[in-house]
Formats: C-alpha cells, structure tokens, sequence
C-alpha cells in the first residue's frame, strides 16, 4: 500500500517503509480511497481472527494503531496487544490513537531483526507488511514470528492473495502494476502455505476479500 518511501532497509524497490504525507494521513486515503471500503474490510478481517478475550497479540508493522484499536475491543484486561513498529509518523498516530489502552503497547523494533519473544504470544497479526519485504527477510520475519508464538500460536497474514495478474481487470491491473512495488508483484506468485509448512507452521485456514484478491491466511505453530 504505496505511498513516500524511506532507504533504510536498503531495498530501492520496497515501499513498505512509509513516511510524510502517505504515512501522517495513512488511514484517511485508504479509507477515502476505497470510499469505506478498506475499512470495513479491515473490521471483517479482524472479526474473522477469533480474538479471545485473554489473548496474547503481536502485530508487526502495526502502523497508526488503527487496527489495534479494532482488535482491543474484542480483549478483557486479562489480553494484550504489541505493536511493533519503526516509523515515526505512525508512531506518533499509534500514540494518540491507542492512548488510554492499558493492555496495547508498542515497540520501536525492526520486525525482521531478532525479537526479545519467545513462546509468548497467543496470536501474531501483520497486515500489508510482508509483501513489502524480499524473500530472505520475510523469511526472518517468519522465524521471529514462530519464536514469538506459544505452540499451538497463530499467526495471521492480512495481505494479497496469489493471483495471476494477467486475469485481473485491466483497471486493477494498471492500478496493481503501478502502483505496487515489485516486491509485491513477485509476493502474489509464491506458494504461501507451501513456503510457511516449510517454516514450521501448518494447520491453514483463510478468508478472502474483494474478489479474492486480498486474503487473510491462517497458519498454525506446530507442537
Ligand atoms: C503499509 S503499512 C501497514 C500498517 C498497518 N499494518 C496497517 O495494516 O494499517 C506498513 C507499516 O509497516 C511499517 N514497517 C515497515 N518496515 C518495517 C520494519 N522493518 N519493521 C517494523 N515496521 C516496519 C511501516 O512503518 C508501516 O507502518
């Protein structure tokens, strides 16, 4: 999901690192943007997750806090959420929005660097991040993200689908190529399930939106 992209992660062709006006007014584009339709899709893809009230979350790249803020309301004060985090525009929103939330917290912290988690958390979410990142990071972030979870732990891919570009409408195709960075055009080609059993996690489940062409993916923590 575009926008003004930092260097820091040394990847030219990343758009996943956000900053000045995309990132100070991240959800009001999507939600203009998508005439309310991204928000409300946001709202059914956290309603499918199954939140318990006692959960433990570790939503990576967690942005402006707005989907944080929609997954507190399902926890008691028993649950907790941790945002992990690196912009600061979107720090500075996720402050102001999750302030008063005892039980949601955020970490300044590279999600594909080492995590001080290990078998800690109940549920692991990261939303349109994953895609943004090459190969051998997202790998990292896989592994950090098993570390992290309980046995037993789930974790939830909000991103892309995988489809074949060239059976798409030509609007979402122009839309897609453009806009989108080549991270996420090679993303929607890789086997998911495939690549992640390889990681360790298994027991896939997933629901999909706007014509499939977003998918929330459910993988397992095996053990
Ligand atoms: C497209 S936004 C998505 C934000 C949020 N997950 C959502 O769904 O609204 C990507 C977010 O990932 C953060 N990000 C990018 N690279 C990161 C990294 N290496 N470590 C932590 N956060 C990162 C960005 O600052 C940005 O807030």
């Amino acid at each position: 999901m575009g926008a003004k992209k930092r260097k820091s992660m040394n990847v030219p062709e990343s758009k996943v690192e956000i900053s000045g006006f995309g990132a100070r007014n991240y959800d009001l584009l999507l939600k203009f943007g998508s005439f309310g339709r991204y928000s409300r899709m946001l709202e059914t893809a956290i309603a499918h997750i199954g939140i318990r009230p006692d959960d433990a979350i570790l939503d990576l790249g967690c942005g402006t806090g707005h989907n944080d803020c929609l997954m507190a309301k399902y926890l008691s004060d028993a649950g907790k959420i941790v945002g992990l985090e690196i912009g600061e525009e979107m720090i500075e929103q996720f402050k102001r929005k999750c302030a008063g939330r005892f039980n949601v917290s955020l970490m300044r912290q590279r999600i594909e660097e080492a995590l001080p988690f290990e078998n800690e958390f109940d549920k692991a979410f990261i939303s349109f991040v994953f895609h943004g990142f090459p190969d051998s990071e997202r790998e990292k972030i896989a592994r950090n993200v098993f570390k992290a979870l309980k046995p037993g732990g789930e974790f939830f891919i909000l991103d892309f689908n995988e489809f074949d570009i060239h059976a798409q409408t030509w609007w979402f195709r122009i839309v897609f190529l453009k806009g989108e960075c080549p991270l996420a055009h090679q993303y929607i080609t890789v086997e998911w399930k495939k690549r992640l059993l390889g990681w360790g996690f298994d027991h896939f489940g997933d629901h999909f939106y706007f014509k499939k062409r977003i998918r929330l993916l459910k993988a397992v923590k095996a053990g």
